[in-house]
């Protein structure tokens, strides 16, 4: 993928906000993308999920203002949108610009001081790809809050983890995408040359080694560009049903359900369908746990069969998958890659897989040719490595 660098956009957000407001930003933020290793649709129910930071960034140059006025201009949209902070609805001020106005409205209600702002956000996140575009520019604008108003939210872990449950909120709240918190996390929380392994329960964090290139492998990422949507109705849908299942169960998350009891656990749902979504994320849990695992053994081949095995409890169970991602994964398995998921909610987006490193090329020209032959729009193939969080650029 042919990407701008970190300090080429930094130039290119800050020449937009001094043409489109008349003066310097007062300073540059960014935050990453993620892909999340394994542990997919497991964050909403109290469990476990293992993302990692993409190199893919969202910046956002923006100076405080006196007032209570947002005013923002995306370099990949058309236009201004204002709002005042005290004005800010889940129907105000509708598109990207919520997620920007959202954070603020969250940290407003949270008792948090914060002001009106001026913001230019400019992305290298692809967007509708399941890569957390929308977390990113959250957390970038967070990142800029934080620093403009002194609240020290960046310094700490726990600063880290409060800023990620705010904007949460705002995603859930004023952009109307009910999101399990996964995607701000890994945005404000992982390392460089790490995945996190982020415990939706306790809320505790774990940074695990990840570095294929040393092991002589690539994560090789793969933008289907099939339709994906987190706020039409499928995820919630997925969503209600793992929490009625909980209620039926008489637990307050799937999380509760030990991997040994699943079985006994599943004979007392009575419709196939809760049976196939409670099967996906027990299972779905403990592969994140056999992953950390096979990553501290370094047992690539594990891992891989530890993806493989979660497309298709997604694929099959959770039914979140879609054509695209399933020839996908395939293609690339058929030419060497040791396993294959999707990544993010599904119903299109991206999928991941562990390549070696001299076949990276291959897989990905494989995958552009299978999606010609079926007639697919064509993929966009890129490998990432595991990126810094959230931090002040300029
Ligand atoms: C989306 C949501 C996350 C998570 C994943 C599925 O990315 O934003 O909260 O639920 O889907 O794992």
């Amino acid at each position: 993928m042919s990407e701008r660098s970190g300090a080429e956009v930094v130039a290119a957000v800050t020449a937009a906000f001094e043409r489109t407001f008349g003066a310097a930003p007062d300073g540059v933020w960014s935050a990453p993308g993620r892909v999340n290793l394994i542990g997919e649709h497991t964050d909403y129910n109290g469990g476990l999920c293992l993302p990692i930071a993409l190199p893919q960034r969202t910046f956002a140059a923006v100076s405080r203002r006196d007032d209570d006025l947002v005013r923002m201009v995306s370099a990949q949209q058309e236009g201004t949108s204002e709002v005042e902070i005290d004005d800010i609805s889940p129907d105000r001020p509708g598109g990207w610009a919520a997620y920007v106005a959202g954070v603020l409205w969250a940290l407003r209600r949270d008792g948090l001081e914060v002001g009106g702002l001026d913001v230019v956000v400019d992305s290298t996140v692809p967007f509708g790809a399941g890569l957390s575009s929308s977390a990113a520019l959250e957390c970038a604008v967070a990142a800029a809050v934080s620093d403009l108003h002194g609240l020290g939210l960046l310094d700490s872990a726990e600063g880290r983890a409060r800023f990620a449950a705010l904007c949460v909120e705002a995603e859930n709240v004023i952009a109307g995408a009910p999101t399990g918190g996964m995607d701000q996390s890994a945005s404000l929380l992982c390392d460089e040359a790490a995945a996190l392994l982020l415990d939706c329960r306790s809320g505790d964090t774990e940074q695990v080694p990840f570095d294929l290139a040393g092991a002589g492998h690539a994560l090789l990422v793969t933008d289907t560009r099939a339709e994906h949507a987190l706020v039409d109705g499928q995820y919630a849908a997925r969503r209600d049903a793992c929490e009625q299942a909980a209620r039926v169960l008489g637990v307050e998350t799937l999380r509760e359900i030990a991997p040994a009891d699943l079985d006994g656990t599943l004979g007392r749902l009575d419709s196939e369908e809760q049976r196939q979504r409670v099967r996906h994320v027990v299972t779905e849990i403990e592969r994140v746990t056999l992953t950390v695992g096979a990553l501290r053994a370094g047992d690539l081949a594990e891992v891989g069969r530890l993806f493989d095995a979660s497309h298709a409890s997604l694929r099959d169970d959770y039914e979140v998958s879609c054509d695209e991602l399933d020839v996908a994964t395939a293609t690339a398995r058929a030419h060497g890659a040791l396993g294959a998921r999707m990544t993010g909610g599904g119903f299109g987006g991206s999928c991941i897989a562990i390549v070696p490193a001299g076949r990276v090329e291959e897989v990905a020209g494989a995958v552009a040719a299978a999606f010609e032959e079926h007639g697919y729009t064509p993929p966009v193939s890129f490998a990432v490595v595991a990126s810094a969080p959230a931090h002040r650029d300029a």
